[in-house]
C-alpha cells in the first residue's frame, strides 16, 4: 500500500485531464484475493475505492473523485493461458493491451481490439471502458471479445460469468453489463477473452484531400461499394500539422485530410478491394493515393496516426477531447459540422479519428486565452448536433466525469434510473468508482 505522497502523484492523475484527485492510498494488487480483501475491508470501513488499470483513460474513470482508495490491478500482469484450439485467452487485468496481442500473433491468432494507447493500457481498463480503436471498424470493440469474467464486488463477494464457448445464451448477460461499466459495479480479476485466427494479409493506403469532408465522402463512397476496411482513419489538417514535426510519416505540408484505409484477408483479394478503395477515395476529391510499401512504411504511418492526440495534448494548455459517433450515413455532415461549431466559437478544432465507424475525435484547443463558457458552449453545440442525427455522446471512451452531466440529453430518466438501480443491487452503498457515468443528484 502506498500513502507516500510523493508515490501517490501517479494516482492522481489520468489522461483525461480533468483535474488532480490525489487518493488517500493506492493499493497495489497482485492476486485476485488482495482485490477481494480490498473491497471487503473497504466495505466494512465505509471507504470509496476507485479501481485503476494504467490510467490511460480519456473520461476520468480513474479519478478518486470522493478521496479514499485507488486500487490498481497493473501488477496483475499475468497470461493464465492462450488456448490454440478453443480460440481463448484467460488473462489478469493488467496485461497489457499489445503484450496479449503480440503473444496471441505469434502463435498464428488474432485479438482485434486496438486502442490508440494499445502500448501502455491494459486489458482490465479495456474492459472496464469497453475501449475502441482503428479496427473496430470491421471487427467491433472490445465487448465483442469478452466471453467471461472473474469478478469481485464492493464487500469482497466474488463470482464468475459468461462462458469460453463460442456459443452461449444460459441466463442474463451480466458480462455484457460489466464490459463498459466503467468500474462501477465491480471489479474484475480475471478475463476470457475470445481470438480469431489472424488475418492471412493486411494491406494499407493512405490518401490525402483538401478538405476533411471530402475525406468524409471517401468513407461513405468505400462503404457504399461494398467494401469492408478493418481500418478507415481520418485526420484533419489540424491533426495532421500538430503530428508532423515529431512523428515517423511526414503528410505533405498543406495536405488538408489524411485517410488511412486498412484492410485484411487473403492476399489474393487484397489487392482488388485496395484498387477499389484507392478509386472511390480520388472520385471524391483525392489528390494522391500512397500504398504501404512494407511494415516499416505502415508502422510509421500508424505510430503517426496514434500520435495526434498526445501531440494536440503537448501542444496546448487545454485539450477538451471528445469521441462522438454518429451514424454511418451522417459521416461527412458531421465532420463539416464539428468544424463549423469549433469556427463559430473561434476555437482550434481537430478532427480525427475512426471515421469508418463515425467515432469523431473532436478535440476543442485552448491555450488560456478562451473563457470557460465558450468550451462549455462549444461542446453543447457538438453534443447536441451529435444527438440530432442519431448519434451517441461516447463511441469509445466512456462517460466518467467528462460527460455524466450530458446523460439525461441522450438517455431518458427511465432509463438513467434503471441503471441506478443496478449499481445500488451491485453497490448498496455507493462505495464503488463514486460519481462516475451518472449526474450527480
Ligand atoms: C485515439 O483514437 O487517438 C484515442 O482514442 C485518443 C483520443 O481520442 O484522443
Ligand atoms: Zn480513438
Amino acid at each position: 500500500m502506498l500513502r507516500d505522497e510523493d508515490l501517490l502523484e501517479k494516482y492522481a492523475r489520468d489522461e483525461s485531464g480533468l483535474g488532480r484527485f490525489p487518493p488517500e492510498a493506492a493499493v497495489l494488487c497482485e492476486t485476485a484475493g488482495e482485490v477481494r480483501e480490498v473491497l471487503a475491508w473497504a466495505r466494512a470501513e465505509r471507504v470509496p475505492v476507485t479501481p485503476r488499470g494504467t490510467g490511460t483513460g480519456m473520461t476520468g474513470g480513474a479519478l478518486a473523485v470522493h478521496g479514499g482508495i485507488v486500487l490498481s490491478t497493473e501488477r496483475m500482469t499475468k497470461v493464465l493461458e492462450v488456448d490454440e484450439d478453443d480460440g481463448v485467452a484467460v488473462v489478469e487485468p493488467g496485461v497489457i493491451t499489445g503484450v496479449l496481442q503480440d503473444e496471441v500473433e505469434s502463435r498464428g491468432l488474432f485479438y482485434p481490439p486496438d486502442p490508440a494507447s494499445l502500448a501502455s493500457c491494459s486489458l482490465g481498463g479495456n474492459v472496464a471502458e469497453n475501449a475502441g480503436g482503428p479496427r473496430a471498424m470491421k471487427y467491433g470493440v472490445t465487448r465483442e471479445y469478452v466471453l467471461g469474467l472473474d469478478v469481485a464486488l464492493m464487500g469482497g463477494e466474488h463470482f464468475r460469468c459468461g462462458r469460453r464457448t463460442v456459443k452461449g445464451v444460459t441466463g442474463y448477460d451480466v458480462t455484457a453489463l460489466l464490459v463498459g461499466s466503467e468500474g462501477t459495479l465491480g471489479v474484475c480479476t480475471a478475463i476470457t477473452l475470445k481470438l480469431l485466427p489472424k488475418p492471412a494479409g493486411v494491406a494499407t493506403l493512405l490518401a490525402l484531400f483538401p478538405s476533411a469532408v471530402q475525406a468524409g465522402e471517401a468513407v461513405t463512397a468505400i462503404l457504399r461499394r461494398g467494401e469492408r476496411p478493418r481500418c478507415l482513419e481520418l485526420m484533419d489538417r489540424v491533426a495532421i500539422d500538430h503530428v508532423r514535426p515529431k512523428n515517423p510519416f511526414k503528410i505533405p505540408e498543406g495536405t488538408g485530410a489524411a485517410l488511412i484505409v486498412e484492410l485484411d484477408g487473403e492476399p489474393t483479394g487484397l489487392e482488388a478491394s485496395l484498387l477499389g478503395c484507392a478509386q472511390a477515395c480520388e472520385r471524391s476529391g483525392a489528390h494522391e493515393v500512397l500504398v504501404a510499401e512494407d511494415e516499416k512504411h505502415r508502422r510509421d504511418l500508424w505510430t503517426t496516426r496514434r500520435n495526434v492526440s498526445p501531440a494536440l495534448k503537448e501542444a496546448h494548455r487545454r485539450k477538451i477531447a471528445e469521441d462522438i459517433a454518429v451514424p454511418r450515413g451522417k459521416i461527412p455532415a458531421m465532420i463539416a459540422r464539428a468544424q463549423q461549431i469549433g469556427s463559430r466559437h473561434k476555437l482550434l478544432t481537430a478532427v480525427f479519428g475512426h471515421a469508418g465507424d463515425g467515432n469523431l475525435h473532436v478535440n476543442f484547443l485552448d491555450d488560456g486565452d478562451t473563457a470557460p463558457d465558450v468550451m462549455e458552449a462549444a461542446l453543447h453545440d457538438l453534443f447536441r448536433a451529435t444527438l440530432d442525427v442519431g448519434g451517441t455522446l461516447s463511441g469509445e471512451h466512456g462517460i466518467g466525469i467528462a460527460k455524466h452531466r450530458y446523460l439525461s440529453w441522450e438517455q431518458s430518466a427511465q432509463l438513467i434510473d434503471l441503471q441506478r438501480r443496478l449499481k445500488r443491487a451491485l453497490d448498496p452503498d455507493d462505495l464503488l468508482n463514486p460519481g462516475k457515468i451518472f449526474p450527480p443528484r
